[in-house]
């Protein structure tokens, strides 16, 4: 047996709050899968892969995408391409590659970050200009600007257009590359009206998956230059990316961007409604306001903390939600999530809270 287990849950789950990225297939989501054209897509020969990168190079504004089996990968080919060791790469502390790929940033492409303090996921271009390296033999080699949006861990923030355009704006100016890690980006897309191109054009790489709000069961897809897609292609052959008739996946993917984009809109209305009932409940420290999409991190007073109220929800209510960071919780609503479930949710943690 492996040791090192992801937190399956000891106890059966009824609300799932856990990621996005639990979501399982509709049934007319499989039917488009089922019945997919396919090919052998490491030859560029799947139809319907094809179809998605398309698709996406002209959501995101490039000139061309590849279709990558998760958006890790698509975060660590792009450190790759942007990097070489010992270079350094500028992000916010709760970045995903900080804390959840495995140290890929430091096996992979030999790249250092250099995490920014920024305000609930979004650092400023004061703060991204304060810490850049000098150029000098003694220091890293500063080499990439990263935004992740939405900011994850931080509980789901949008940058805004101008807090993007600061940021990017120093990079030109010290001729760094870009990235958009854009894991959620479709949820500020519903959230605030302005076009995923509109956001990707700033940066030189940027990408989306299919696996979390959108609610396909896996694939990202990145996205930039034709250049940067030839070498994106190498890397996914490298590191064993490439499939075979992975048409069935994609075809799930363009079933999601076709039917599950809108709707997010109801996964962030739900988050708000939760974070308003949790917010006034006693033990509970959240700011609604800061709830900007689907993921709602709060603070708990909770003998044995964090970790503490997660096992008395899951074990005597069946809600699942996990830690982010900082003895913080996490929920993300998500296409599986209705409104009886986020009243449910509210009710458990209003019991798990009240006992003595
Ligand atoms: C912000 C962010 N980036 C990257 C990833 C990695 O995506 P995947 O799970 O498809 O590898 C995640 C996953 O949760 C994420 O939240």
């Amino acid at each position: 047996m492996a040791r090192y287990l992801p937190q399956a849950a000891e106890w059966p789950v009824r609300i799932d709050l856990y990621s996005d990225t639990i979501t399982r297939p509709s049934e007319e989501m499989r039917r488009a899968m089922a019945f997919a054209p396919v090919g052998d897509e490491q030859k560029g020969e799947d139809p319907s892969v094809n179809e998605l990168v398309e698709t996406v190079a002209e959501l995101l504004g490039k000139k061309a995408a590849v279709w990558l089996p998760s958006g890790t990968m698509c975060n660590q080919i792009s450190l790759a391409i942007h990097c070489r060791p010992g270079d350094e790469f500028y992000c916010d502390r709760t970045a995903h590659p900080l804390h959840a790929e495995a140290g890929g940033a430091a096996a992979l492409a030999g790249a250092q970050p250099r995490a920014l303090e920024g305000a609930r996921g979004v650092y400023t271009a004061t703060q991204l200009e304060e810490a850049l390296s000098p150029l000098s033999r003694y220091a890293p080699r500063p080499r990439l600007v990263w935004v992740e949006q939405t900011a994850n861990l931080a509980g789901g923030t949008i940058w805004r257009a101008e807090d993007i355009e600061a940021v990017t704006e120093v990079a030109r100016a010290h001729e760094l590359a870009t990235h958009l890690d854009g894991a959620r980006l479709l949820n500020a897309t519903v959230a605030t009206g302005v076009p995923p191109s509109s956001v990707a054009a700033s940066f030189d790489s940027a990408w989306i998956d299919f696996s979390k709000g959108l609610g396909a069961p896996a694939g990202a897809a990145l996205a930039g230059d034709e250049d940067f897609v030839d070498e994106a292609w190498r890397l996914k052959q490298r590191l064993g990316g490439s499939m075979r008739q992975a048409g069935i996946l994609a075809a799930g993917a363009s079933y999601a961007l076709a039917h599950h984009v809108e709707r997010l809109a109801d996964d962030h209305a739900r988050a708000r409604r939760l974070a308003e009932a949790l917010a006034s409940t006693p033990g509970i420290t959240l700011d609604p306001a800061h709830v900007e999409t689907n993921i709602v991190v709060f603070g708990v007073d909770c003998a044995g903390g964090a970790e503490a109220f997660l096992s008395h929800l899951l074990a005597k209510h069946g809600v699942r939600g996990s830690l982010a960071g900082g003895g913080r919780v996490r929920f993300v609503t998500h296409l599986d999530v209705g409104d009886s479930e986020v009243e449910a949710a509210v009710s458990a943690v209003r019991a798990v809270l009240a006992e003595p």
